[in-house]
């Protein structure tokens, strides 16, 4: 058998690839393209919920809040070891990101304007990242299969604390339930682009599935979303923002308005309303992080000289 037949094998029967594995260019080359931009999107996802880190309401939202952003981070991590099992460096996929030139996902590019934006991003973001997440713990690549696993336990932590404080705001005082419903408006749509374009404009999909990196289509992954969120925001008593939904017993499902798709591109290249913010600020921060990576590095291998001597004492 040839490699190629080998790996088509291997696929065929849903056996992990494995970094040492002969796989085809094309395929390493589109796990490096999905799984840095999953990693820059946890990284720059921890932005827009650090604003209300110091404004949350009580110190428990706080601490919760918190622990959220830091499991990002780690979720950050994970994902970019996964990546550099591939033999992109870290660094260079670092410099894509501050150069602008990578991809992260649309979502974070919105603002965070109230207190109800947070329990929003946990309830429908973290939500919608849970669907898309938990058939990637079953991607064809081990690495970053084995990487959701962790991932997608935390995820669920992140959609429960968001859907209570919804629960909190729509059971509250009226500006209160205002707030939440406030929230729901702008963030609807902009979480039912994060499932990329339609099926019929996404270049990636069909070679994904072929080589089961990706388990469901786009479309498929977003009307589950939309099915499964449309009776939690009826229990929260908040009205979801298209008037096109519309059960359809037919198909066992909502039917729903179409998306704004100038929007979405629009923000994909960069030109949303927090793109530049997003970016200065990880620029910032790895600029200002340089002096620990220095440190680290000064030690490490200070430590290995001295392993050397002790070895050659
Ligand atoms: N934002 C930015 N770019 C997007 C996008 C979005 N919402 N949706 C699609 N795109 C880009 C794709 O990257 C692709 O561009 P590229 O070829 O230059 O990479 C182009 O638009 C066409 O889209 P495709 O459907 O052809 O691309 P994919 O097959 O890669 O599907 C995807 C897009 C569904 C996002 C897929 O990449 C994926 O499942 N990625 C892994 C999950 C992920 O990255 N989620 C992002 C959020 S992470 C998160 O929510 C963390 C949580 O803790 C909050």
């Amino acid at each position: 058998m040839t490699e190629q037949e080998i790996f088509d094998k291997k696929i065929d029967d849903d056996v992990r690839i494995e970094p040492k594995d002969w796989m085809p260019e094309a395929y390493r080359k589109t796990l490096i393209r999905q799984i840095s931009q999953h990693a820059h999107s946890e990284y720059v996802g921890m932005l827009p919920e650090a604003n209300w880190i110091t404004r949350a309401p009580t110190l428990r939202r706080k601490a919760t809040l918190l622990a959220k952003v830091q499991d990002e981070a780690g979720h950050g991590l994970y994902l970019y070891s996964a990546m550099e099992t591939l033999g992109m460096s870290r660094q260079q996929s670092l410099d894509d990101l501050h150069s602008g030139k990578a991809k992260y996902s649309s979502i974070f590019n919105y603002p965070t304007l109230t207190w109800a934006d947070i329990g929003t991003i946990g309830w429908l973001v973290d939500g919608a990242a849970i669907l898309n997440q938990v058939p990637l713990c079953r991607t064809s690549y081990g690495p970053y299969a084995r990487a959701m696993v962790r991932v997608c336990k935390e995820e669920s932590f992140h959609q429960r604390q968001g859907f209570e404080i919804m629960m909190a705001l729509s059971a509250g005082t009226a500006e209160q339930k205002e707030m939440a419903q406030d929230a729901i408006n702008r963030w609807w749509w902009p979480t039912l682009m994060m499932f990329g374009p339609k099926d019929s404009e996404s270049g990636n999909s069909e070679l994904s599935m072929r080589w089961r990196i990706k388990r469901f289509s786009n479309d498929e992954l977003r009307q589950k979303f939309v099915d499964m969120m449309v009776p939690q925001a009826e229990f929260l008593g908040l009205k979801v923002p298209d008037e096109k939904l519309k059960w359809n017993a037919e198909k066992n499902g909502y039917d729903f308005g179409e998306i704004d798709w100038e929007e979405f591109w629009r923000v994909v290249k960069g030109h949303g309303q927090c793109n530049k913010q997003r970016l200065d600020a990880r620029r910032k921060a790895h600029d200002d992080g340089a002096w620990v990576r220095e440190a680290a590095t000064a030690y490490a291998e200070k430590r290995a000289q001295r392993e050397a001597t002790k070895k050659g004492a």
